[in-house]
């Protein structure tokens, strides 16, 4: 048994990372009075929100008409019916005040000429339940929007006394033999020490796990811990084959080019010059939903109409916008396409293609963020102690497919949430029940076999196998054989942890064991995207199936339950919820407005 010395902290509610989604959670709760520590691998302002540019969707109406039962539609649609309908109401719902509260916490969103919150065009943002003309619903920074609310919430956070641990490694969730989450262990990242963690409420806003693809717009932080936490810990991850690729990644380095650039005017060529999407959706063109634009763009490239010497990709083209316009409301991207495309955006267009982006799965959660452990008796029981948030939970709010702009409001509408609901279940009189010895012994014994690991096998060449596995077999379109093809490959791939190679042992800015851990964490969302890919026999939003092209709400309008030991995937199902928050005479939507139908553009 590996023999560690460690320092106890007591908190009423620990957030494990500091994104968007944990600074909002761990300023609701600090605001309570709660005793609240924010543990992050990186500083705050560095977390991955940074990088979230084009902006936060909520029905100010600053534009022009809106309302949150058009927000609410068309995040359903969106989701291809495949979201949980309480949780999309509170998400359309509660966006407006969100927005507002982030304005009053100091973020410096763009303006109009009245002094009201800029906001811009978005994919699939429309009016009258669909059947109006696209809405400038997207509450803007600049193209710095995710930047500009991170820093504010990091500042607000401060100001009310959260306690912030930085640069602490979350190794693995302290769970108690009745199921309750009672903390989480870490490694200090800069002094080498070991901390455990007790808590009350603890919240995992880890994130996505963008990094199990080769190609990402996402940061290389995002390794998806808080789902490889929970795996180990033997509960459930949710619809994990649902991953979006974002249209305008850049070609060749993946960063982010906003939507934004086309909400602001910018659209999409081929190697004719021709603006294919008007073909493909005659009314929203461009700014159709991300998971149908990027099948459009895979369409054209694979029936030879991709530019580019490989003709592999597409031209994103902004040279015809103002110049003011490019330095007012898109200097971020301009700056980006200059360094990582070498393209000056007044002159020339992009070159861009569908990158991942973003994770619709995660840990399946409630809409107050409490996380479930679906049984076949109750498929709504709640796991004591624990809560997800953000990229890393799944509500289940985006569904098969998520709206742009729909992120940065879910990681400040579920965040709140989760800081509201805490403050009504934890008990503060109580103390946080200690840790049991057993569990801290079980996390540091994993913990020193990986950083003694041994193998044939380094880090780095097992990460590699994965991300060219992911990236070719659960890509924008898959066919059964791809599928199962990935699935065999994957659990090859995940057998090899056992061989991998850590060469550096010791315990200060040890990156190569830091990596470790993180690929630990990969692995099991890798392998539950591919088997809940392989198992679903349709299409829907995200999951393209070729072999079989449609949605098959009668059979698969339900969520895949996937559960992780050791390189097996084993996949149940859980019915989604229907019924909304509030009924037609409450003055919620009306049902028939969001009952499926096909989705077209
Ligand atoms: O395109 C973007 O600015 C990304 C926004 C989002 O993913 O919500």
């Amino acid at each position: 048994m590996a023999e560690y010395e460690y320092e106890t902290h007591d908190y009423d509610v620990v957030v494990v990372g500091a994104g968007g989604s944990g600074l909002r959670a761990t300023l609701g709760m600090a605001e309570q009075g709660l005793k609240t520590a924010c543990v992050t691998k990186v500083f705050p302002t560095r977390s991955h929100t940074v990088a979230a540019q084009g902006g936060i969707a909520a029905s100010l109406s600053n534009m022009g008409p809106d309302h949150w039962q058009w927000h609410m539609y068309d995040t359903v649609k969106g989701s291809d019916w495949l979201g949980d309908t309480d949780a999309m109401e509170y998400l359309a719902r509660h966006a407006p005040a969100a927005v507002y509260e982030l304005e009053h916490y100091g973020v410096p969103f763009s303006r109009t000429e009245e002094g009201k919150i800029y906001q811009r065009p978005f994919g699939g943002h429309t009016t009258e339940f669909g059947e109006g003309p696209p809405v400038q619903r997207t509450c803007a920074a600049a193209d710095r929007t995710g930047h500009a609310i991170l820093h504010t919430l990091y500042g607000q956070s401060l100001k009310n006394n959260a306690e912030f641990y930085i640069e602490y490694f979350a190794i693995d969730l302290l769970m108690d033999d009745d199921g309750t989450c009672t903390g989480v262990v870490c490694w200090k990242l800069d002094d080498g020490t070991m901390h455990v963690f007790n808590a009350k409420m603890v919240v995992l806003a880890t994130g996505g796990y963008g990094r199990a693809y080769f190609s990402a717009t996402s940061a290389h932080t995002c390794t998806g811990d808080g789902g490889g936490m929970v795996a180990r810990a033997g509960l459930p991850l949710q619809d994990m084959e649902f991953v979006q690729f974002h249209p305008t990644g850049i070609y060749g380095a993946g960063c982010l080019i906003t939507e934004g650039a086309r909400g602001e005017g910018g659209y999409l060529t081929n190697s004719e010059g021709e603006r294919f999407m008007e073909r493909y959706a005659p009314n929203y063109k461009d700014l159709a939903p991300r998971d149908y634009v990027s099948r459009c763009m895979t369409m054209e490239i694979r029936e030879g109409r991709g530019v580019g010497k490989g003709g592999d990709h597409i031209h994103l083209n902004l040279s015809h916008l103002p110049k003011e316009a490019l330095q007012l409301r898109l200097p971020g991207i301009s700056e980006s396409a200059r360094i990582f495309a070498g393209v000056d955006v007044t002159k020339e267009p992009i070159p861009v293609i569908p990158t991942v982006h973003y994770n619709m799965g995660g840990i399946p959660t409630n809409y107050w963020g409490e996380v479930l452990n679906p049984t076949a008796d109750d498929p709504n029981k709640i796991v004591p102690g624990l809560m997800a948030v953000g990229e890393a939970g799944c509500a289940s709010v985006h569904g098969a497919n998520r709206l742009g702009s729909n992120s940065l409001i879910d990681l400040v509408v579920f965040g709140r949430a989760a800081a509201i609901r805490a403050g009504d279940v934890v008990d503060r009189a109580a103390s946080p029940r200690k840790a049991d010895k057993g569990q801290v012994d079980k996390a540091f014994d994993r913990f020193d076999a990986l950083r003694h690991a041994d193998g044939g096998t380094p880090t780095a060449e097992l990460r590699l196998e994965m991300q060219k596995t992911m990236q070719e077999d659960a890509a924008v379109f898959r066919t059964a054989e791809t599928m199962a093809n990935g699935l065999k490959r994957m659990t090859d791939i995940a057998g090899k942890i056992g061989d991998l190679k850590v060469t550096d042992r010791s315990l200060v800015w040890n990156s190569d064991l830091m990596e470790t851990l993180e690929l630990t964490n990969l692995m099991p969302n890798a392998l539950a995207t591919i088997a809940g890919a392989e198992a679903r026999k349709e299409s829907r939003g995200a999951h393209a199936h070729e072999d079989f092209a449609e949605r098959d709400d009668e059979n698969w309008r339900v969520h895949t339950i996937s559960r992780i030991s050791d390189a097996k995937v084993d996949l149940s199902y859980r019915p989604i919820v229907t019924d909304p928050l509030t009924t037609e005479e409450q003055g919620g939507i009306e049902l028939k407005k969001i009952a499926p139908k096909a989705r077209t553009f």
